[in-house]
């Protein structure tokens, strides 16, 4: 049985509070990455740390980082990200923040020091959405997404994601990641039905999906909606429907190896009486397997081909931004699942379909994730729920992970970070 516990109350009010930063008057939360609401959320965390006994502060990617040292030079690092896609819900990302903040308080108050130090991280951009590059801020902290390339992304308001960098608008002290890490945890919901359908709480992550995500611009000719005869009409909109279809098919077509999404269509000019010109539309494409992503994708290529040319249009599509399919390393998913048996639990292992930071960590040190119970599935929605028990349930599990790290044979590595030389 577990001796120390986390406090729910706790857990449930810092949560709570999060949640109600980035109201969107739409429904749900609307923190995007660098935005004031986003700013809010990252200062509101970095008290929760210092209440924690923590250090916090921001390094040069935008990341906020709680640390404390330990007596071993290697630390184990345990958070999540404090960006929401539009409209979002409150767990996606804050939980496994808050959850790790509140793993930080217990051990502390129950004095009972780590031999490791703990990092715990609220990463900048994880969604993606803003400057279209999942999990953007842990690629940046590895060296993964280059200076060049955060000078170039820009969101919707024209700003760089280097623009924002430089701004520093938080005004928290800078920081940095460890360089020598043992093991980075996460704890997150599932997003998923999964473990609702099987009448589970939580779950260990054993594997992440790979994304491929891409820009496209499809242009044909706007002219007059009444007098333009239907054949010989370039319209944008009709290749951008035909487009929706086609991704859909080939999805389908892979059964349940993968998943294709067009989540954001811009049509221009975009009036009654005009036949859209132009549209610009996102294909985003989803497998745990490489080469079904591969084959996707240029199947996407090839259709886009035939549409434009059975339109009349012109479909361009931009460089694919590509988070590769990740197996999360089985010691960390053994340990999760014996943290999971140690609260009570039985043991089980899940893939994520869902991108997370912890798939960027894998490549270079130990990961693991926990997954806790998704009410009606549902995520990326006003609508997403996890019961408070599920969620005490899962930073109790993320506190005897941290514990059973601490006192397992050394796996440390040293992540390639990033940071200007100095
Ligand atoms: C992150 O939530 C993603 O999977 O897109
Ligand atoms: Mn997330
Ligand atoms: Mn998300």
């Amino acid at each position: 049985m577990a001796t120390i516990k986390v406090s729910p109350r706790r857990l449930r009010e810092r949560m709570e509070q999060l949640g109600t930063i980035g109201r969107d008057p739409a429904g749900g939360l609307t923190r995007l990455p660098f935005a004031p609401a986003h700013v809010q959320a990252v200062q509101r965390s970095a008290q929760m740390m210092r209440e924690a006994g923590l250090d916090a502060g921001v390094d040069e990617f935008g990341n906020l980082i709680g640390q404390r040292s330990g007596r071993r030079e290697a630390a184990l690092l345990a958070g999540s990200h404090l960006d929401t896609v539009p409209q979002g819900g409150i767990f996606d990302g804050a939980l496994g923040v808050v959850a790790a903040i509140e793993c930080a308080q217990t051990l502390r108050e129950a004095n009972r020091p780590l031999q490791h130090g703990l990092a715990v991280m609220a990463f900048a951009d994880e969604e993606g959405h803003a400057f279209g590059a999942g999990t953007l801020s842990s690629r940046a902290l590895v060296g993964e997404i280059g200076r060049s390339r955060l000078a170039q992304l820009r969101d919707e308001t024209g700003r760089s994601v280097d623009d924002y960098l430089r701004a520093r608008t938080h005004g928290l002290p800078p920081a940095k990641v460890p360089a020598q890490v043992g093991a980075y945890v996460e704890l997150h919901i599932e997003q998923g039905p999964v473990l609702e359908r099987m009448g589970r709480v939580v779950a260990a992550v054993e594997s992440i999906t790979g994304i491929l995500r891409t820009p496209v611009v499809i242009e044909g000719r706007a002219s007059h909606a009444g007098t333009t005869p239907m054949p010989g009409r370039a319209d944008a909109l009709v290749g951008a429907a035909e487009l929706v279809l086609a991704v859909r098919e080939l999805a389908l077509a892979e059964r349940d190896r993968a998943v294709g999404t067009i989540g954001r269509a811009h049509v221009l000019p975009g009036a009654t009486n005009v036949i859209p010109g132009r549209v610009e539309l996102t294909v985003e494409l989803r497998s745990p397997d490489a080469q079904v992503l591969e084959t996707l994708r240029d199947a996407v290529e090839e259709r886009s081909r035939e549409i434009a040319d059975r339109h009349h249009l012109t479909v361009r599509l931009g460089a694919w931004d590509l988070s590769p399919p990740v197996p999360l390393d089985p010691r960390m998913r053994d340990a999760v699942v014996r943290a999971i048996e140690r609260c009570g639990h039985p043991p089980l292992t899940l893939p994520s379909w869902a991108g997370h930071d912890a798939g960027v960590m894998s490549r270079y040190v130990p990961a693991g994730m926990i997954f806790v119970v998704s009410t009606g599935g549902l995520s990326h929605s006003p609508d997403e729920r996890t019961p408070w028990e599920a969620v005490e349930t899962g930073a109790q599990v993320l506190l005897e992970t941290l514990l059973f790290l601490d006192d397992a044979p050394d796996m440390s590595r040293r992540l390639p970070l990033a940071y200007a030389a100095g």
